[in-house]
């Protein structure tokens, strides 16, 4: 007997869901479906994208803070040890001790780094605020090359010049004493830092720059066209996205990230922050993450902090997790709407039938891997016939599995097993369908095979 089921893709009941009980946490959480990224980490990496927070050193022995970083973010930002204040605080003597702390922590458990910032005109130490002229000029392109080949090859994305644009309504360059030795230092440190380390993307980082009408980010946007067009090496613009009362998310949020990435470069959230609390927060953390997953080249969202206490705002309680380090209906709301964006589209009809003829099915992966990790989706292809299940099995050479989604798994090293969970055992003749896990070491090798059942 032939029996015809539709299968409603699990990306429509979350988005479904996300959009009927935004702010009932509890009933979201709820109905969220059993193979949903259960960590930011996790479900942003379902779409390709990272999910990263700020961290001090300082807070590095405090054990629900490093708990709750290592289960839920893949991605690290050092929040002040690798600013030019602390990495040379002496001229020419350079410090990496708190910069290396946080950047081997990450590296070990299979996460990546940002960057934050090789110029800037704030926290400079001492010796460089009151240097002016081709001095200057000279010390910031030595400490951009300096800093950026001590970590050459470990860092995934610097950046390069932090808030160089006035606020206002100018859309001119700040005034700083950097800006006074030319207005071609920002194209010279992403060279310098080109040169220093080509592995690493460089981006331009700014805040108040998330409003597409602002003054302040059309001079930004002038930049990084006319760094395009002149081939000055820039791979990707910074949003910090602070925002409180006073500095809402801007309705045109997503307009401004996708008019930014038209121009050719990467769009990454490197700050974020919401003041607030309760549902409006949650509402607006929702607004921000859906926004980044509609820009293809959204690559990931950074939050400036794990805990409210951890933050530079702490008055103003602006993060995911409260003091106690529980999750706050904004956590959940980031997460759903991750999990919204999650694997794609997929089939949405598969036809199977009550006695397959066994046609088989094929498998192949395609890999996303840095230094020390990756993540990996493996594709299940079914031959002539329709399956109704499959197992499909890998090999790590290194590393474990961190995490992985839309598939059961058994084993997180060597031989791992992997069969389909309720919603996508189910494919038709030549149709596919994906799971995907995260690791660390470089899965190289994975070699998948697959059953059909
Ligand atoms: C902030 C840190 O969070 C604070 O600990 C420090 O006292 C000041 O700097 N824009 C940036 C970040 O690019 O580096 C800033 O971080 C916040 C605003």
């Amino acid at each position: 007997m032939k029996l015809t089921s539709r299968s409603v893709s699990p990306v429509a009941i979350v988005s479904t869901v996300a959009a009927a009980a935004l702010g009932a946490s509890l009933m979201l959480a709820a109905n969220t479906p059993a193979n949903a990224a259960t960590t930011l980490g996790a479900a942003a990496a379902q779409s390709g994208r990272y999910f990263g927070t700020a961290i001090a050193a300082g807070r590095m022995n405090d054990s629900t803070y490093i708990g709750i970083l290592n289960r839920e973010f893949d991605m690290v930002t050092a929040e002040n040890e690798m600013k030019m204040d602390a990495t040379e605080p002496q001229q020419g003597r350079f410090s990496y001790g708190n910069a290396d702390r946080i950047l081997n922590h990450a590296r070990n458990q299979g996460k990546r780094v940002r960057g934050h910032a090789l110029a800037w005109h704030s926290q400079q130490p001492g010796w460089m605020q009151s240097m002016s002229g081709s001095s200057l000029r000279n010390a910031m392109l030595n400490h951009v090359t300096q800093v950026a080949t001590y970590y050459r090859g470990k860092i995934y994305a610097w950046d390069v010049v932090n808030e160089a644009f006035a606020d206002g309504s100018s859309g001119a360059r700040r005034d700083s004493n950097l800006q006074r030795t030319g207005n071609d230092w920002i194209e010279a440190a992403f060279r310098a830092a080109r040169a220093a380390d080509p592995g690493a993307k460089l981006c331009y980082n700014d805040y108040n720059t998330d409003d597409w009408s602002h003054a302040k980010t059309q001079g930004v946007y002038r930049m990084v066209q006319d760094f395009k067009a002149r081939g000055v090496p820039i791979d990707c613009v910074g949003f910090q996205s602070h925002f409180n009362a006073q500095s809402p998310v801007p309705s045109n949020y997503q307009t401004n990230l996708q008019n930014f990435a038209n121009l050719g470069v990467d769009v990454q959230i490197t700050e974020l922050d919401i003041e607030g609390s309760g549902s409006s927060q949650a509402s607006n953390y929702d607004r921000v993450t859906r926004a980044c997953l509609a820009v293809t080249r959204c690559a990931g969202i950074t939050v400036w902090g794990i805990r409210d206490t951890d933050s530079w705002r702490a008055y103003g309680t602006p993060l995911l997790f409260d003091g106690s380090g529980n999750k706050k209906a904004a956590y959940n709301s980031v997460l759903n709407a991750l999990n919204a964006g999650g694997p794609g589209p997929g089939p949405t009809t598969t036809t199977t039938t009550n006695d397959p003829i066994p046609g088989g099915c094929t498998a192949s992966v395609s890999l996303n891997s840095w230094d020390n990790g990756f993540v990996a989706t493996v594709k299940v292809t079914a031959g002539s016939s329709a399956l109704r299940g499959w197992q499909i099995t890998t090999t790590l050479s290194s590393g474990t599995v961190t995490s992985s989604w839309n598939a059961n798994r058994s084993g997180n090293s060597g031989t791992v097993n992997w069969t389909n969970v309720d919603f996508n055992g189910a494919v038709g003749a030549g149709q596919s369908t994906e799971f995907g896990f995260q690791g660390t070491g470089s899965g190289a090798g994975l070699n998948p095979s697959c059953t059909a059942s």
